[in-house]
């Protein structure tokens, strides 16, 4: 990870970290168990890793089988994982979409003029930009080359891949040094719709290695995020999550319209688990937040 892409997590968690967390209760106590059962089903014969380990504030490292494995790109989540929980487990701080370090390079050459080094007028660096996130791939080749050398048989993913657009947006704007999202929402946005497929792109990769990895898998994420105020309710589960809320609150995709049992069902993985609950993370905004186990048969 560059310097800068550190940074930028490092002030992230900071940002996370000095939340008020006083309703956040019923969050933590769903997902501190969701990852306490994979971590207590998953085979100790087998190397555990934990991607999106954070600060450890989620996870339950105490019954982690010995050798598991963090992942996370904040150079101070390993260290607040220690004096959290008194571990000091191997770690893996690279960046899980593998195409973070690329998107901050495009974004910056797209402020300049190549022919003069002087920099575009805004609207020229948007359109510059949206023209050229297409041809990015982000490929999690860090992640994919660790599973290759280390074979996990349990894979917990939390609460990382809400993440990556958050993250992507952050950059953009650090790389360009001003904010270039059109703050109408009625009014079209080709940068922002440039992103949100670069995002797409990172999440369906990221779940192609995880499926591919032969490892059992337990993943919570942020779902969608609702913004309105007012009476929220879930009904019983559905397949769309969108059906699932019965208020009629406006919500946005965390996952760029990936739908994740979509992306990883197929021969040999079984979805056991699935459930969904809503996390005030802080006034006026609640997240919508999956759960899903799939577990290997065959
Ligand atoms: C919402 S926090 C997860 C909290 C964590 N599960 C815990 O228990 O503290 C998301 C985490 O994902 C990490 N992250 C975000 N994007 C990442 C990326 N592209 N590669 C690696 N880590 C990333 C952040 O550094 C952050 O720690």
């Amino acid at each position: 990870m560059s310097k800068p892409l550190s940074r930028l997590l490092l002030r992230e968690q900071l940002a996370f970290l000095s939340r008020d967390h006083s309703s956040w209760g019923e969050h933590l106590d769903r997902v501190r168990s969701f990852l306490a059962e994979g971590l207590q089903v998953a085979d100790p014969a087998r190397p555990v890793l934990i991607l999106g380990a954070g600060s450890g504030l989620e996870v339950p490292w105490a019954l982690a089988p010995a050798g598991t494995t963090g992942w996370d790109a904040d150079p101070w989540s390993r260290v607040w994982t220690a004096l959290r929980h008194r571990c000091w487990p191997p770690w893996v701080f690279e960046d899980l979409t593998g195409g973070l370090a690329d998107l901050a390079a495009t974004a910056s050459r797209s402020a300049l003029e190549p022919w003069s080094g002087r920099r575009r007028d805004r609207e020229s660096a948007r359109r510059q930009l949206a023209g050229l996130l297409p041809s990015l791939q982000p490929k999690p080749h860090a992640l994919a080359t660790w599973i290759a050398a280390h074979r996990p048989g349990s894979i917990l993913v939390a609460n990382v891949l809400g993440q990556f657009g958050v993250v992507a947006e952050r950059i953009v704007e650090a790389a360009l040094g001003w904010v270039p999202w059109d703050p109408d929402p009625e009014r079209a946005d080709p940068l922002a719709e440039a992103l949100e497929d670069w995002n797409r792109r990172s999440i369906a990769a990221l779940l192609g290695v995880l499926r591919d990895s032969g490892a059992e898998l337990w993943l919570v994420h942020d779902r969608a995020v609702v913004f309105s105020g007012g009476p929220l309710e879930l009904g019983p589960w559905e397949a769309s999550w969108a059906r699932q809320l019965q208020s009629e609150a406006e919500a946005s995709d965390a996952l760029a319209g990936v739908d994740v049992p979509e992306s990883l069902l197929g021969p040999g993985l079984e979805l056991t688990r699935k459930e969904r609950w809503i996390w005030p993370l802080a006034p006026g905004q609640r997240h919508l937040v999956e759960a899903l186990a799939f577990r290997r048969h065959g």
